[in-house]
């Protein structure tokens, strides 16, 4: 009976009845949050159950991980992370779980280009002009971030890196409550994912001032913001890399069936419309394998490792 239970309870996923839930790491309204809603739309048929999303936000995202680190390994709960998986090993000195042996990669969804984006009454209309208004504002100009570990905070910290130029940062439980603060001009700037930013930027509800990716973007609101490399960063390259993940101990035929799930969702033309609508990428490569994914993210942590050691930034 024992084996005939294990084995029924391996291929019993999902649980008829039982949802399934995306645990988003940062506040509703932000990027994650939207990837993450796109991506329960579009898992629904293929996984044959209900997906709602979750949200579990605070401390730069690792409260949200930790969570489904911990949760039951039964398929029914699992994660959707960005590249701040790999940067938290950095800068979370006793980080509650382990990135690279606490959970199972189930393959990765998109790359989302970033932009540097200014509250709509800031006194400067592009990239030359901030810089001037920042250098007369020494001292006093902030920005928004979503905590230690955010995409924005490793934006944010790349940016004042290349400018040569402190600023103060205001952590949020995500991009999403920082645009509110943006909109009403309570911050003076935001390094946020398109998948955030294009709308406002388009409705002009905020300044744009640069773009994060090596190639201008495409998309009609982005296409004439310069790439920070033009405007004399060198090398100064990020787009932010969003994977699902399980808890480790997920029977191996579950995390079969959310891959072959995921594979299916990314192919629907819905949410590619939607993703690449926001500048987003669907991923189409090998990184969409839970064993590439799960290499990728190793590369990332010995590349951004150093990054955060240099700009020596703790979260504990
Ligand atoms: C980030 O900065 O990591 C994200 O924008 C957080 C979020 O999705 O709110």
């Amino acid at each position: 009976a024992a084996v005939a239970t294990v084995g029924a309870h391996a291929a019993d996923f999902p649980v008829k009845d039982k949802v399934v839930s995306i645990v988003v790491p940062f506040a509703a309204g932000g990027p994650t949050d939207r990837v993450a809603r796109d991506l329960a739309e579009a898992l629904r048929k293929p996984l044959g159950a209900t997906v709602v999303v979750e949200n579990a936000a605070g401390a730069g995202g690792t409260i949200g991980a930790n969570k489904v680190a911990k949760a039951q390994p039964d398929g029914h709960t699992v994660l959707l992370h960005h590249i701040g998986m790999s940067t938290q090993p950095a800068l979370y000195r006793n980080l509650p779980y382990k990135t690279m042996d606490d959970f199972e990669f189930l393959g990765m969804v998109n790359d989302v280009p970033m932009t540097v984006i200014g509250r709509s009454t800031l006194p400067a209309n592009n990239f030359a002009e901030l810089r001037t208004w920042m250098n007369a504002n020494k001292g006093k100009v902030n920005l928004a971030n979503a905590g230690l570990g955010a995409a924005s905070h490793l934006c944010g910290l790349m940016f004042m890196e290349a400018m040569q130029f402190d600023m103060t940062t205001v952590p949020y439980k995500g991009t999403g409550p920082a645009m509110t603060d943006l909109l009403g001009g309570q911050v003076d700037l935001m390094c946020d994912q398109t998948t955030n930013t294009s709308g406002q930027i388009e409705a002009k509800k905020v300044k744009a001032f640069a773009v994060t990716t090596a190639k201008r973007l495409s998309t009609p609101a982005l296409k004439d913001l310069p790439t920070l490399q033009e405007v004399g960063m060198k090398n100064f390259e990020v787009t932010i890399w969003h994977g699902m993940y399980a808890p480790k101990g997920t029977p191996a035929a579950t995390v079969k069936k959310l891959n072959d799930a995921l594979k299916v969702a990314l192919k629907d033309p819905e949410f590619i419309k939607k993703q690449e609508g926001l500048g987003a990428i669907v991923v189409t490569d090998k990184r969409l394998e839970p064993a590439e994914h799960k290499k990728f993210v190793a590369a990332e942590i010995a590349k951004w490792g150093p990054v955060i050691k240099k700009a020596g930034v703790y979260a504990d």
